[in-house]
């Protein structure tokens, strides 16, 4: 389908974004904010608060923080997300980033929330007193000074394809590391994974929705798209942050993240699994040629990826970057 085919699909689902955004998102004014998790400078407590927390945070293994600031970092790129989305064709063809159209709207509900996700995160780190914030600030400057590349090529069929698999990632990414800070006694830490991933699994459940959509008005154009992504590969945003630099911080988050369970290749396949079903891909009918063979190979992607993680070695080397030396 021409790209001006698709931009009239994408002005069709306008009225549904519209819909979400005032039913099920939080208005700015009623949501939480990083500060209601996190000692108070004017609190006269404040001192032992900080030592407290601490002291919490000081079974956390090395491994669980590694991954906890790769998190934090993915978040802190977050301009490139707004702009990102905003480049799409269809989205925002007036070039205003206040226009109150649907997708600009949502475009800014969405990177104004996880805004606070990159500042929470960042601030509990801080004052954990265990993370060179100097090499994790330098880590952050780096990865936006070189953008983000999502392969999108400016397709919004495309853009939801990723986001929708992006949002269900990062869900999990948190959800285990909640899981893991809770299990060294850090509870704040854990309630703080859980309150993000919470809001991840409301930015997934848009972009599936948003998407489904898509496959109601053109099943063709949807399949094309998801094959062409999966093709490619789903590229975590952070990944870019060493481009130019010798360093490999984001290969040895990643890395940590496969070795501990917090995202593994076995979760890449179960998302694949997840979307297949929940856009019900098996049962899209009068498909064209090319329809068909794009709906055979993604009713069988999702298991061949099981049996590539089955073989995947973690890694058996590990480095912890971005931690205070001991
Ligand atoms: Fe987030
Ligand atoms: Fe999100």
């Amino acid at each position: 389908m021409a790209f001006e085919e698709k931009i009239e699909v994408i002005e069709s689902i306008e009225c549904h974004v519209g819909q979400f955004i005032d039913e099920k998102m939080l208005d700015p004014k009623d949501s939480w904010q990083p500060s209601d998790f996190l000692p108070d400078f004017s609190d006269i407590n404040f001192v032992d608060k900080v030592k407290a927390l601490q002291q919490s945070i000081s079974n956390v293994p090395d491994s669980v923080l590694v991954s906890l600031v790769g998190n934090m970092i993915t978040e802190e790129a977050l301009p490139s997300y707004q702009t990102f989305f905003n480049l799409l064709k269809g989205i925002n063809e007036e070039r205003n980033v206040a226009n109150t159209r649907s997708w600009v709207r949502w475009s800014r509900l969405w990177t104004a929330e996880e805004n606070r996700h990159g500042d929470l995160l960042n601030e509990y780190l801080y004052l954990s007193g265990r993370v060179d914030m100097s090499a994790v600030e330098k880590s952050i400057q780096r990865l936006l000074y070189n953008g983000i590349d999502l392969q999108t090529m400016g397709d919004p069929y495309h853009g939801f394809i990723y986001t929708s698999f992006q949002e269900r990632a990062t869900k999990i990414s948190h959800v285990n590391t909640g899981k893991l800070a809770y299990k060294s006694g850090d509870t704040a830490l854990a309630k703080i994974c859980n309150i993000i991933a919470g809001e991840e699994a409301v930015h997934e459940k848009a972009y599936k929705f948003f998407m489904g959509k898509i496959f109601e008005s053109d099943p063709n154009g949807g399949l094309s798209a998801f094959v062409a992504m999966m093709k490619k590969k789903i590229v975590m945003p952070a990944s870019l942050m060493d481009f130019g630099t010798k360093k490999k911080q984001y290969l040895n988050y990643a890395n940590v993240t496969q070795k501990i369970g917090i995202y593994t290749s076995h979760d890449y396949a179960s998302i694949i699994d997840h979307l297949v079903k929940f856009w019900g891909i098996d049962k899209l009918r009068n498909l064209s040629d090319e329809g068909n063979r794009a709906q055979d190979f993604l009713l069988t992607l999702a298991d061949r990826y099981y049996k590539l993680a089955e073989r995947i070695q973690d890694p058996t080397e590990i480095q912890f970057v971005w931690l205070k030396k001991a």
